[in-house]
């Protein structure tokens, strides 16, 4: 079957079916493109590791329909995670919670805790309420590569490792969601997200801590090169990129540059926007682009730093983390 053609019967229920059958689901979020299995199957959960080439005790999140079903997946919810999940699900936030003793570890590489999101994407939300049951489902790109935010990324990156892939358009908000540990106060932030430790602060009303100091959860998004394109990927201040383009030139470079900076005809230049929002919904597409484009390096010019922006050099940091 062509998995990204429009079909006569409703995408919803060809994904239902999939999900039914023991199947992997390209599924579109608000953040990026999930892989996603029957969180119950455990088969369907292992076929999850295979296609990605990931490490078997690397976690994988829950995505759940309704928020009551949290209670299958996770217990001795402190009252501050409800507090969070009241304010930002449907939405980019993941908590880590303790986990249900009936759960499968191999959903949790092996720990006693589990990450639990609700989507917002209407068609996501749509196929958990209608499966009714949580599925798993990890960023749908190869273990380490650049996360996909629209159906033919998905279709790249895993070719005939997806059965179906639910076609939602381009994600909304580009990157992945705020990983937050909410097993116990002081919360901890985990992996940096458009939801902001500004915002969890403001409904918990108390500051979360950094992850620099945090435990020794697993977190692939922690380990230092992740989020990468294939092509060495480098990040400069705008000052080192003018100087850049003014030395004599040795590779063939795309330049992502948010400012206006003027480049020389040998240079593939790409703008990106000002906004961190538009910066974010761009920047996986733009990366894929550049892999395309073949490339030999990738130059970044560092875009501002603070609120929303710390995400995106969060996921900058980790993609020049290959080099
Ligand atoms: O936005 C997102 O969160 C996307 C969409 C598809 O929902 N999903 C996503 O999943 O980014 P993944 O597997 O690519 O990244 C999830 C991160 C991993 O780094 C994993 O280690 C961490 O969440 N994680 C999951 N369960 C965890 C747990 N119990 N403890 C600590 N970290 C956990
Ligand atoms: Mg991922």
């Amino acid at each position: 079957m062509n998995k990204l053609s429009t079909m006569q019967q409703d995408p919803i229920a060809i994904a239902l079916s999939v999900l039914k059958a023991g199947g992997l689901v390209g599924l579109p979020t608000e953040t990026v493109y999930g892989l996603a299995a029957d969180a119950k199957n455990e088969t369907a959960v292992c076929k999850i590791f295979t296609a990605k080439g990931r490490p078997a005790d690397h976690p994988l999140i829950v995505h759940i329909g309704r928020e009551e079903e949290v209670h299958t997946w996770a217990i001795d919810i402190h009252p501050a995670a409800f507090k969070l999940m009241q304010a930002f699900w449907p939405g980019p936030l993941t908590l880590i919670l303790p986990k249900h003793p009936n759960v499968s570890k191999l959903i949790t590489g092996g720990q006693d805790s589990i990450g639990i999101r609700m989507p917002r994407h209407p068609l996501a939300l749509q196929l958990l309420q209608a499966f009714g049951s949580g599925v798993v489902a990890p960023s749908a790109n190869q273990f380490g590569h650049i996360s996909p935010t629209r159906p033919e990324d998905v279709a790249e990156e895993l070719q005939e490792r997806v059965d179906f892939i639910l076609p939602g358009g381009p994600t909304e908000i580009g990157i992945e969601s705020t990983i937050v540990d909410a097993r116990k106060p002081p919360f901890t932030l985990l992996r940096q997200g458009m939801i902001t430790p500004r915002m969890l602060a403001e409904v918990l009303g108390e500051e979360v801590q950094l992850k620099a100091r945090a435990s020794k959860l697993r977190v692939s998004g922690n380990l230092p090169s992740h989020y990468a394109p294939y092509t060495p990927l480098v990040l400069l201040t705008t000052a080192e990129l003018e100087a850049f383009i003014k030395a004599p030139l040795k590779a063939a470079a795309i330049i992502l540059s948010y400012s206006k900076i003027e480049l020389p005809p040998s240079f593939r230049p790409i703008a990106m926007p000002k906004s961190p929002e538009a910066y974010a919904h761009e920047l996986y597409a733009r990366l894929r682009q550049a892999d395309h484009e073949q490339a030999e390096l990738i130059l970044v010019e560092q875009p501002p730093s603070g609120g929303l922006w710390e995400a995106i050099h969060d996921r900058l940091q980790r993609a020049a983390a290959k080099n």
